[in-house]
């Protein structure tokens, strides 16, 4: 038996947006899902970690590749494979002509668990996601976040093997976020392997055993935390803030000759410097001639962010959520 819940081999979705154009949203990944761990996949906006997802849990076909669960393709057996995955997609996609409760129950029931199990395993999640005073209302009737906590019940209601939630925190308070991470750990606990897509970096630095990113279509890296942090170097960030920050900045500091990149990051002024341990006093100069004045200037050490910006050229996600 392999140690893999999920492997992916060379998987591509083309997409025909018109006559003349066909983009390619996953183009030739491959990796592996081991059994039992939390895995996090991480990407921009369009990156294709959605349509990996839809291909995976056979709500997409893909253009080309294989996908194995648990050792087997889907293609052989489909129905033996959805038993394995519960799937949390990024838009909502419960029967809004059903009431919650109707929502957990028919999804159980079309996986063939008997109804006491059904009806018990409703009421405790109904409970822990605060909709048991709103089971028999209508979903049509539910706010976003509602809605959210309901398609997380409906997704673990028939105990997969490996569950998949495209961004689950979108839409979620904190403290439904942490009913979720807490809920997603005592599943991983028992044995469900967890694949995760988010926005916001702390969370896969805390939660995942390993983060694959991705960008364009494209595997860029692989790994955990640490080894992914290994990838860039490491005491070559300078951390600036200043009074007024202002993006021209960013702009002017990536001209400077010491400069690899820069970014605005948590309101801060982040210049990825091209040598470890680099020399502060030209960066000093250079901030003496801007319109602000300096508040605080430090080295920081690598984080999660700043892989991504590194692997991605693109602006932290979490920042651009706080924006
Ligand atoms: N049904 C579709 N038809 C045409 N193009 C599509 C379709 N679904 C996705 N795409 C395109 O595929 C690419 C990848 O989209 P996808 O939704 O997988 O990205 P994502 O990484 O999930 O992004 P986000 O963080 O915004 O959710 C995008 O360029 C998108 O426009
Ligand atoms: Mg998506």
């Amino acid at each position: 038996m392999s140690n893999n819940i999920l492997e992916v081999k060379n998987l591509t979705k083309k997409f025909q947006l018109s006559k003349e154009r066909k983009i390619k949203a996953v183009n030739g990944i491959s990796f592996e899902v081991k059994k039992g761990e939390i895995f996090g996949f991480l990407g921009p906006n369009g990156a294709g970690k959605s349509t990996t997802i839809s291909m995976i849990t056979t709500q997409k076909e893909a253009t080309s590749g294989e996908i194995l669960i648990d050792g087997q393709s889907f293609l052989d057996n489909p129905a033996q494979a959805r038993r394995k995955i519960g799937v949390v997609a990024q838009h909502n996609n419960l029967d809004r002509g059903l009431t919650a409760r109707e929502n957990l129950i028919y999804h159980a029931k079309y996986f063939g668990i008997d109804d006491e199990t059904a009806n018990k395993r409703a009421d405790e999640y109904l409970e822990k996601f605060g909709l048991t005073e709103r089971q028999h209302d209508y979903v049509r009737s539910f706010s976003g976040g509602m809605a959210q906590r309901l398609k997380i019940a409906r997704a673990i209601m028939h105990n997969p093997d490996i569950l998949f939630l495209d961004e689950p925190t979108t839409g979620l308070d904190p403290s439904y976020r942490a009913v979720l991470w807490e809920q997603m750990l005592a599943l991983n606990k028992a044995g469900t392997t967890i694949f995760l897509t988010t926005h916001y970096m702390e969370e896969p630095e805390k939660l995942c055993d390993r983060i694959a990113i991705i960008d364009q279509g494209e595997m860029k890296a692989i790994g955990t935390g640490e080894e992914l942090k290994a990838l860039i170097p490491t005491n070559n960030i300078i951390s600036i803030k200043l009074s007024d920050i202002k993006n021209e900045f960013v702009e002017q500091a990536k001209t400077l000759p010491e400069v690899e990149n820069a970014a605005i990051q948590n309101g801060l002024l982040l210049l990825y410097m091209k040598q470890e341990h680099p020399d502060f006093n030209q960066i000093l100069e250079w901030v003496k001639t801007l319109d602000t004045s300096l508040q605080n200037i430090s080295l920081s050490t690598s984080t999660l962010d700043d892989v991504f910006i590194h692997l991605t050229g693109k602006g932290s996600i979490s920042n651009d959520e706080k924006k």
